[in-house]
């Protein structure tokens, strides 16, 4: 297997990850919950779905605790930038035609939240995730929802706007795109092919994306860090991709998108931790973005 290969593979596994916390953070009472996803625990492979079954809440807290020590803020923050782009895809509602979701893994959100508001819509990730999407979604769902596509594609190599069309989007649909936890695995070239598809959007879309700061990417020291860093930058070479928050304005901006909100870590944990009375915090290398197509 080429390496290109086997970090494609490397991705396509991270999509579990961050609804395994989802799934797990249903364990805690609703007032200590970040995040409520009652299909969370669906999606999962059969293996963790077992796993996940036999635990309480105990349990829950205490892989929560073991978590925010051997990787600070990794649970906080997933579970912020999903709450995040919960809520605004909550308030955008009323005002899109379409959702896509790049990069989606197992994300619930089309199944969840676009029930009966005449929103369709189209989820993309790599063959393996699809395939294995489908199945766990037809398993708990019998037919998956007519509304919502699964497309095979990869964004760094494929025409992503030829690929939906033959899926049936138009760009004409004013879209909310979600791009979550996904643009650190690509390449420079894939974030900008991604980018330049996201030009043709129809005005009014949405955006609501995250991405890893460049300079961490970079090796700045960052306090309480270096695990991250040893592990997806230095062991397994799968966070390729990073932006400075302060070009990211201008870098939307050469796109057509205009930031309407770039909350910094500890405001993310003042809006959606402080609230559960739980100590966790939020990584500050990745940030969560919301932009418009202006
Ligand atoms: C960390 S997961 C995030 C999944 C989901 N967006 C979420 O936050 O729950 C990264 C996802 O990006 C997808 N991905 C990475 N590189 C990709 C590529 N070149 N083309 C399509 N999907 C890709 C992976 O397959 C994986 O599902």
């Amino acid at each position: 297997m080429t390496r290109e290969a086997a970090s494609a593979v490397e991705a396509a596994q991270t999509g579990v990850g961050p609804m395994a916390l989802v799934a797990l953070e249903q364990r805690f009472a609703p007032r200590e919950r970040i995040v409520t996803d009652d299909l969370a625990a669906a999606l999962l492979p059969p293996t963790a779905r077992a796993a996940l079954a036999r635990m309480g809440p105990r349990a829950a807290s205490v892989m929560a605790a073991f978590a925010e020590r051997r990787y600070p803020g990794l649970w906080g923050g997933m579970l912020c930038r999903k709450r995040f782009i919960d809520e605004k895809l909550r308030e955008a509602l009323g005002a899109i035609e379409a959702l896509v979701n790049l990069g989606a893994g197992f994300d619930t959100r089309a199944y969840r939240m676009l029930p009966g508001t005449g929103v369709r819509a189209w989820e993309v990730d790599q063959t393996s995730n699809i395939d294995a999407k489908w199945r766990r979604l037809s398993q708990r769902l019998g037919t998956l929802p007519p509304q919502i596509r699964l497309v095979a594609a990869d964004l760094g190599r494929d025409a992503l706007d030829a690929t939906l069309a033959a899926h049936g989007y138009v760009p004409q649909l004013r879209t909310f795109f979600i791009w979550e936890g996904v643009t650190q695995y690509l390449d420079e070239a894939g974030v900008r092919k991604t980018l330049a598809f996201l030009a043709t959007a129809a005005p009014g879309s949405r955006l609501a994306f995250t991405y890893v700061r460049r300079d961490f990417l970079e090796g700045a020291p960052m306090a309480g860090h270096a695990v991250y860093y040893h592990r997806f930058v230095e062991k397994r070479g799968i966070w390729r991709y990073g932006i400075d928050p302060a070009e990211l304005p201008g870098l939307l901006a050469s796109y057509g998108w205009r930031v309407i909100e770039a909350p910094e870590p500890q405001e993310m944990e003042q809006r959606y931790i402080a609230p559960t009375g739980r100590t966790l915090t939020c990584m500050p290398i990745e940030r969560s973005v919301y932009a418009e197509r202006i």
